[in-house]
């Protein structure tokens, strides 16, 4: 089967957040259920940069204004089909977004032409290359299934897989006109959203099947309170709707063979994280100490939950406490954490940036890990913590709920707790959950086994990628394996 990933971002070639982990991961996850997977991604610098030793597979004279080729090649791993357009992706900085902090005025158009190109690709527009599924990620790949659906035949099934509802690609109909799509499209009202054009929203609409990336999420979206405008459509369409759990590389993220540590280590020495710590404490300007040490890798926003967190590092310092931070993203949230550095020095290190190297550190030094999200589809960092030992702090939502067992004293008994998870995301919890962390940490022989069960539970793409090559064969009417 041959299934074609739409998606603006692919890990290694370029990632602004846990979409590209995942988009780079399903290839290879996907490989042993008989699912040959491609990536179309547009040709940003660093993806043409990536694909040096690609051929050019077709020419476009007329492509969303301007030339454009297909470029395809093989980057660690994965196979890629590269937008190389010029006039819409050689830009530098972020994907989205100008220096001036504002989304390019155009990413009407530069999205519009990736899914167009999936759209032609699977009508063939490659010699010897059809895919059976596009399996478009997020709103830069929304009208893919629209292209499929209202413009001349193709016999493509399509997956619209949500990894943030927050972004949703809307633009006023000025644009329509550039957009290649049959104008039924228009009549239809699949494409129209509050009196605008959606691009997430026309694919939700008219998408063969709907999945986002775990099983409480799939819920929430269909609520007011988390659906952000689409929950009722997601209603209408509850029968497509499915959530399936991401996983994480497990070669990318492995304590055992992680180049990026001071020191590897597996659950049967995790004292040797102690020589990670030490790194961190360097790194971070810290004072050597005995207290754990909280951590944050994250986009710096209010999803996050991350504005609660300049608040409670007195109370989180005063417990005994450190904070290490690494991320980016709010004005207000980065001062302020700048701030509590300042009041703090030696016990709290904030680095405003994105240090891939530095994330795996952390993850193999920090004591903690903190996730107050109000949101959160999946998320990927309490996942990593728990392959790492780094005990996740979470709040009660999404995909944190589905992967964190709270360590209240039921579960404490039971031998199952990995993590602390608090509810409601309000400030008052979430101090309280880092209290509670601070505590539990104080009892080694609690902390050091859950530490070790966290890094034994499966937070592989083992049982999830079946469930995606059991969708897709449900798709195309092919028979599923009895165990499905
Ligand atoms: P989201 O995609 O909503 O940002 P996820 O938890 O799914 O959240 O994925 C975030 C990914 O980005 C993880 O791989 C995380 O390690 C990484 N990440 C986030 N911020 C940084 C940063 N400042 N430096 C390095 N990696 C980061
Ligand atoms: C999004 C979500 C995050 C999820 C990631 C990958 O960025 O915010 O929760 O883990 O996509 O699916």
């Amino acid at each position: 089967m041959e299934v074609l990933s739409v998606a603006s971002e692919a890990y290694p070639l370029i990632k602004t957040g846990g979409l590209a982990d995942v988009v780079g991961a399903l290839p290879a996850a996907l490989a042993p259920h008989g699912v040959s997977m491609r990536v179309l991604l547009p040709g940003y610098p660093k993806v043409m940069a990536g694909l040096a030793d690609g051929r050019q597979v077709l020419w476009l004279e007329d492509f969303f204004g301007g030339t454009a080729r297909l470029v395809a090649g093989r980057a660690n791993g994965l196979d890629v089909i590269a937008i190389d357009a010029p006039h819409l992706y050689d830009r530098p900085g972020n994907p989205y977004v100008g220096a001036d902090g504002k989304d390019w005025s155009d990413n009407w158009q530069r999205f519009a032409a990736l899914s167009f190109t999936a759209y032609e690709l699977s009508r063939g527009a490659i010699e010897g290359y059809k895919p059976d599924i596009l399996h478009c990620h997020d709103w830069q790949s929304g009208l893919a299934p629209a292209y499929v659906a209202f413009n001349a035949p193709s016999r493509v099934k399509t997956v619209m897989t949500v990894h943030n509802i927050a972004f949703q690609g809307v633009f006023g109909w000025e644009v329509f006109n550039g957009l290649r799509l049959d104008y039924q499209a228009a009549n239809s009202g699949a494409i129209e959203y509050f009196g605008n054009i959606g691009y997430l929203k026309a694919g939700l609409q008219v998408a063969d099947a709907v999945t986002t990336v775990s099983p409480t999420y799939a819920h929430e979206m269909r609520t007011a309170a988390y659906g952000m405008g689409l929950e009722g459509l997601l209603q209408s369409r509850a029968d497509t709707v499915t959530g399936i759990l991401n996983g994480i590389d497990a070669s990318e993220w492995n304590p055992g063979t992680d180049t990026a540590l001071a020191q590897v280590y597996n659950p049967s020495n995790i004292f040797e994280r102690a020589t990670n710590k030490r790194a961190l404490e360097e790194r971070f300007g810290l004072e050597q100490g005995d207290g754990p040490i909280f951590s944050v890798v994250s986009r710096l926003t209010w999803q996050k939950g991350l504005d609660m967190l300049p608040g409670e590092v007195d109370s989180l310092v005063a417990h005994g406490g450190r904070l290490i931070v690494l991320g980016s993203g709010d004005a207000a949230i980065e001062n302020g954490l700048a701030g509590a550095a300042l009041r703090h020095p030696g016990k709290v290190g904030v680095v405003i940036g994105y240090d891939e190297k530095l994330s795996h550190l952390i993850q193999g030094g920090a004591d903690a890990i903190l996730i107050p999200s109000r949101f959160e589809p999946c998320g990927l960092t309490q996942l990593y913590g728990l392959r790492y030992g780094c005990i996740p702090v979470v709040s009660r939502v999404g995909g944190l709920a589905d992967t964190v067992i709270d360590a209240n004293e039921a579960a404490v008994e039971a031998g199952v707790a990995t993590g602390v998870v608090f509810s409601p995301a309000t400030e008052e919890a979430f101090g309280e959950a880092i209290r509670r962390t601070i505590a539990l940490y104080a009892r080694p022989k609690v902390w050091h086994k859950m530490q070790r069960r966290g890094m034994k539970s499966d937070v592989s793409w083992e049982l999830s990628a079946e469930k995606y090559a059991d969708l897709y064969a449900s798709l195309l009417g092919h028979k599923l394996d009895d165990d499905s």
